[in-house]
C-alpha cells in the first residue's frame, strides 16, 4: 500500500489534508505526526482511521526513528509555528522548530526513503515587502520577508531547493498564501474576528469587537481547496520547483471584516486594541496562481463568503 505521512496532523490544514486523502484516495495508508500534549479535538472524527505517530521535530533521533519504521512514499509536511506574532516573541524557537525541524525530516529521509516525494508548506508571507507594481505576486519575485516566521519560511523554502539540488530529493515547494475555513485556530483574524461575532451573539462577550491592522491586504482561500493542492502538489508537481497556490483575489482585513459582520444581526462595535498591532506587517499579498494551474488543473473553488459562513457556523456550534 502507498503510505503518506502528514507532519502535523492535529492542526488546521493537516486536519484537513487527512480527511481529504481518506475519502478521495483509497488505495492510500495515511499517517500522521503530532507532538506530545497536542490537542486531538481536530482529528476526532478519523483517529481510527489514520495510523498516529509521536515526533518531535526539533529531536533528530525522534524524526529518524518515524521515518525508519513508516518509510512514506509522500510526506505532506504541514507542522511548524505558524503563526507570525508569536515569532516575534520565540523568533528561535521558530527558527528551530520550522527550518532545524525540516532539516531533520530532510536527513531522514535520504537516509531511509530516498525516492519519497516532499510537499513543504512555505509562505506567502516569505514575499513580505511587495510594491504595488508587482502583484498579483509571481514565484521570481524577490523575497522581502519582515518577520521571523517569514525568514524561518525563506529559509525552509530554499533549504527544500538545496536538497533537491544537491541530493535529488523530491522536494516540492508550496507558497500558500492565507487559508481559512473551519477549525482556523482562534489566533489567526479570520478566526479570531469570528469567534469574536459568536460570543457576542451567545452574550457571552460585550459587543465589542477588538481589532489589529485593519488595512492590510490578504488573498484567502478556503482550506477545502488548499489541501487538494497539496495532494496535486505531490501527484503532479515537478521536485525542486515552487508553487503559489493563492485564490487571486484580495481583501483588505476590513473588508474581510466586514463580510463577517454582515452575516450576523448583532450590534457590534469595532474597537483596536494596540496589542494587536506587528511591528512590521505584509501590506500586501495577491498571488498568482497560473504556474500551479498550468502544472496540475488546480484552482481554487469555494467561494470566500462560503468560507466565512461555515467558519462562523464553525464557532457559533462551539462558543
Ligand atoms: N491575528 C490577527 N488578529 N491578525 C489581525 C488582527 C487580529 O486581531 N487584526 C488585524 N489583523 C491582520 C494582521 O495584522 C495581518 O495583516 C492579517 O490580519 C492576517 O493575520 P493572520 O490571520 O494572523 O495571518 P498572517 O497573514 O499573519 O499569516 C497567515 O498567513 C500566512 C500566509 O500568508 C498564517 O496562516 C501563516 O502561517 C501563513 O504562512
Amino acid at each position: 500500500m502507498t503510505k503518506a505521512l502528514i507532519t502535523g496532523i492535529t492542526g488546521f490544514a493537516g486536519s484537513h489534508l487527512a480527511e481529504w486523502l481518506l475519502k478521495n484516495k483509497e488505495d492510500l495508508q495515511v499517517y500522521g505526526s503530532y507532538r506530545l500534549r497536542s490537542r486531538m479535538e481536530n482529528i476526532k472524527d478519523i483517529q481510527g482511521q489514520v495510523d498516529l505517530v509521536e515526533c518531535e521535530l526539533k529531536d533528530p533521533r525522534s524524526v529518524d526513528e518515524i521515518i525508519k519504521t513508516i518509510k512514506p512514499d509522500y510526506i505532506f509536511h504541514l507542522a511548524a509555528q505558524s503563526f507570525v506574532p508569536t515569532s516575534w516573541n520565540a523568533p528561535a524557537e521558530t527558527l528551530i522548530v520550522n527550518q532545524i525541524g525540516q532539516v531533520n525530516l530532510f536527513e531522514a529521509v535520504l537516509k531511509h526513503c530516498p525516492d519519497c516525494t516532499i510537499q513543504i508548506a512555505c509562505s506567502s508571507e516569505e514575499y513580505g515587502q511587495v510594491y504595488p507594481h508587482e502583484v498579483p505576486i509571481t514565484e521570481d519575485n524577490p523575497l522581502r520577508p519582515l518577520s521571523p516566521y517569514a525568514v524561518s519560511k525563506v529559509g525552509q523554502d530554499y533549504l527544500g531547493y538545496q536538497y533537491h539540488q544537491s541530493y535529488g530529493l523530491k522536494v516540492i515547494r508550496t507558497r500558500t498564501f492565507n487559508h481559512t475555513g473551519p477549525r482556523r485556530g482562534e489566533s489567526f483574524v479570520t478566526s479570531n474576528f469570528a469567534k469574536q461575532i459568536a460570543s457576542i451573539e451567545k452574550g457571552l462577550q460585550p459587543p465589542v469587537l477588538y481589532v489589529g491592522n485593519l488595512q492590510a491586504k490578504r488573498d484567502f482561500t478556503d482550506v477545502r481547496d488548499v489541501v487538494k493542492a497539496y495532494w496535486l502538489a505531490v501527484e503532479k508537481g515537478v521536485p525542486g520547483e515552487v508553487y503559489n497556490i493563492a485564490s487571486g483575489v484580495t481583501y483588505t482585513i476590513e473588508e474581510m471584516l466586514n463580510k463577517l459582520l454582515k452575516l450576523s444581526s448583532a450590534e457590534i462595535e469595532i474597537q483596536q486594541d494596540p496589542s494587536r498591532m506587528r511591528p512590521s506587517d505584509v501590506e500586501i499579498l495577491l498571488g498568482n496562481y497560473d504556474k500551479f494551474h498550468q502544472q496540475t488543473g488546480w484552482k481554487p473553488e469555494i467561494p470566500f463568503d462560503q468560507t466565512l459562513q461555515d467558519l462562523l457556523d464553525y464557532w457559533r456550534a462551539r462558543v
